[in-house]
């Protein structure tokens, strides 16, 4: 396809046009562009403005593929040995390799309303075509930040960081911002010095969110290196990081991201327009959820019981409010527009224009359902009834309504705006519509919507339960709770099960033991004397670990580990040194076998939406793919021949999903899709 560039000279600037979109880019049409900045330079350009609105959003595929990388290598030598300043026009923002070759530029000037994104890291890579010494030298924080997130970051606030020079109005400079262009200068040398303060900052942000991430790792080491960045060093950083098994798994994560969003027979169109929305219930969830509606622009109302339970609720959210803007990552003014955006009530009345309402009372049937029976009365008969409930029965709840096709599960995590998991739940009668508008809200509220049947603990809470019974088995018979717990975190998880319990709390299954009167087995035993000595976790200061002033770092005790040792002994089991793989792979092969269950039920419909309900939901490390993903690694039929050995000892709860036997025999892989 021929691909123009055109050049013409407007009041002192030479300007090079290039409209082509970012999909339409050539090598071809990359050698136009750097024969027009050679040629201009050569004419004695006073500035030269670069109008190509695609260039500057090629994404990663530019940097992947070798031709294309020396392609885009040529350009960014030419903008570099031109005499005269280039100035980048972004029409559209700019993007991975786009926003590259942005920064190669003397200057940026971006349309307003646009972003700047970079997911080179996110894809296990680090920066090219001279990118990491230019961070190194100047933009530091800014760029590094751009570059951890991934996410779209608005050219407005760009300006602050000395990333972009200044925003203009499409439409309102003629041609585009031609006037800013002849006023802006060779801006890249006045940049503010580099802050060592901020640069150790930036340095310990990138080593904190890298964890066990290859190219943090590369990134952080070609930027501590006294010397500057050579290409030579950064090219070979790259190289070793797109040869690397995190980049094909971290490539599986995006991709499977992008998957989950579509479901076979729900066409995205039939979402309703969703204005306002309500929440009932104003605890944990409730709160964290009306905060989600209220950042995605959505007008939202609260109802609980009274005054003083909204009243508590709207600290909660008063104060996470806070803490984003004192860490700079929301302004005062975006946040009274957000708080604005929230309303409470204690009346059912005040729910009546709602176009969907979420449902996050106590864990209670009965009370859900009365709830739901109030909903049905006072919304309108085609408003979205939705439970955050994190294990019911969806179609019980729906029994109880006029329309248990507008009812679904939208299953929240905990803290509900700051985690981005959202599993839809899909009871026998929701309708196409209601999913595709649950799914639509996932993607205004910035959230990775998964599709989920409707099973005891969906997809996320079902597959944990083998994990964690697993940890409680495995200290029973000799592991140390700190043990099983690094072994996890050195996996990669954020956290191992056992702070995992003591975060979630010991004393809801203490209580519910309590009332049936049920014989506790051996692990629960454990719990229970936890409990009796007040131990109910993070909560109380003390669970499986002592937590100091701040309840937050894990000491471990040994008073725990002798009275599981006691609880063992009491039950007859011979207890024994654990090794860490043998850890490893009984917390996580129960996590595969059920996820192969899962599958098999058709409650997911593909591996890879377990592997991101596990990534967004439960800190499982993208770099490894998710379990479905980390299983074909490790080899199905290894997988297989290992729980066949646990079942010989370990009993029923070890046998091999049919699936998984099924699927190690054929091609090795989960994914048919
Ligand atoms: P919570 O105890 O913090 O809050 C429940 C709120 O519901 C309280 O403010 C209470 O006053 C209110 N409430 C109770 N009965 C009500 C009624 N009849 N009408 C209006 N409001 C009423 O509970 P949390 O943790 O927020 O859990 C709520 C739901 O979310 C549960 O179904 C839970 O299973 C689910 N969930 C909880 C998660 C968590 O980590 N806490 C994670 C995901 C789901």
């Amino acid at each position: 396809m021929s691909q123009a560039v055109n050049t013409h000279i407007t009041r002192g600037v030479d300007w090079i046009e290039a409209d082509a979109p970012a999909d339409q880019w050539t090598l071809a049409g990359l050698e136009r562009l750097v024969e027009a900045i050679d040629s201009a330079d050569r004419g004695g350009a006073a500035k030269i403005a670069l109008h190509a609105p695609g260039l500057f959003r090629l994404g990663l595929e530019w940097a992947v593929d070798p031709d294309f990388r020396a392609g885009v290598g040529t350009v960014v030598a030419a903008i570099e040995r031109a005499r005269a300043p280039v100035i980048a026009l972004l029409a559209e923002g700019a993007r991975d390799v786009g926003l590259e070759i942005a920064v190669a530029c003397s200057a940026r000037l971006a349309a307003e309303g646009t972003t700047l994104q970079s997911n080179v890291l996110r894809h296990g890579l680090v920066p090219a075509f001279g990118t990491c010494g230019r961070i190194r030298d100047g933009w530091g924080e800014g760029a590094a930040l751009l570059l951890l997130s991934g996410r779209p970051f608005p050219a407005a606030d760009a300006q602050h960081l000395a990333l972009v020079q200044a925003c203009y109005r499409p439409g309102d400079d003629e041609p585009n911002g031609l006037s800013l262009v002849q006023e802006v200068s060779g801006a890249n040398a006045a940049r503010p010095a580099l802050d060592p303060e901020a640069t150790d900052a930036w340095r310990r942000r990138i080593g904190r969110s890298g964890r066990g991430r290859l190219a943090h790792q590369v990134l952080l080491k070609l930027l501590s290196e006294a010397s500057p960045v050579s290409r030579k060093a950064e090219n070979a950083a790259f190289i070793q990081c797109l040869n690397d098994p995190q980049h094909r798994a971290l490539l599986h994560v995006a991709t499977a991201e992008a998957k989950a969003a579509q479901v076979p027979g729900v066409d995205p169109a039939l979402a309703e327009p969703v204005h306002r929305a309500a929440v009932v219930g104003s605890g944990t969830m409730g709160g964290g959820i009306a905060m989600c509606f209220a950042d995605a622009g959505i007008e939202v109302t609260v109802l609980d019981l009274d005054e003083a339970a909204l009243e508590r609720g709207r600290q909660v959210i008063e104060r996470n409010y806070a803490v984003a803007v004192q860490r700079g990552s929301l302004s005062a003014q975006e946040r009274d527009a957000r708080l604005a955006r929230i309303r409470t009530t204690t009346e059912y009345r005040d729910l009546a224009q709602a176009d969907v309402v979420v449902e996050a009372v106590f864990e209670d049937l009965g009370l859900k359902q009365a709830v739901f029976a109030r909903l049905t009365d006072v919304m309108r008969p085609d408003a979205l009834l939705a439970t955050n409930t994190s294990g019911l029965d969806i179609d019980r709840i729906g029994e109880v309504t006029r329309a248990p096709e507008r009812v679904i599960g939208m299953h929240f995590f905990s803290p509900a705006n700051v985690m981005t998991l959202l599993e839809v739940v899909r009871g026998a009668n929701t309708s196409p519509a209601a999913i595709a508008t649950a799914m639509g809200l996932a993607k205004r509220m910035e959230k990775v919507g998964v599709l989920a049947g409707n099973c005891p603990g969906f997809i996320g809470n079902r597959l944990l339960r083998g994990y964690i019974q697993q940890a409680n088995e495995l200290v029973l018979d000799g592991a140390l709770v700190a043990q099983v717990d690094a072994v996890l975190r050195d996996f990669g998880l954020p956290m191992g099960p056992f702070q995992m319990m003591d975060l979630t709390g010991l004393d809801v299954g203490w209580r519910a033991r309590k009332a049936n009167g049920r014989e506790p087995a051996p692990s629960e035993r454990v719990h229970d004397r936890l409990c009796e000595q007040e131990r109910f976790g993070q909560k109380s200061g003390a669970g499986f670990y002592r937590y100091g002033e701040d309840r937050r770092v894990p000491v471990p005790d040994p008073s725990v580990d002798a009275l599981i040792a006691e609880v063992a002994l009491e039950a007859g089991r011979t207890r024994r040194d654990i090794p860490d793989e043998e850890v490893l792979e009984r917390c996580l092969f129960p996590l595969i076998n059920e996820g192969a269950r899962v599958l098999e039920e058709g409650m997911a419909l593909r591996a890879s939406d377990i592997d991101v309900t596990y990534v967004h939901g439960y800190g499982f490390p993208a770099h490894r793919g998710g379990p479905m993903y980390h299983a074909e690694q490790l080899g199905l039929a290894h997988i297989v021949a290992r729980l066949e050995e646990l079942a010989a000892e370990g009993g029923a709860f070890w046998a091999p999903a049919p699936l998984l036997q099924q699927r190690a025999a054929a091609e090795g892989t989960f994914s048919a899709d």
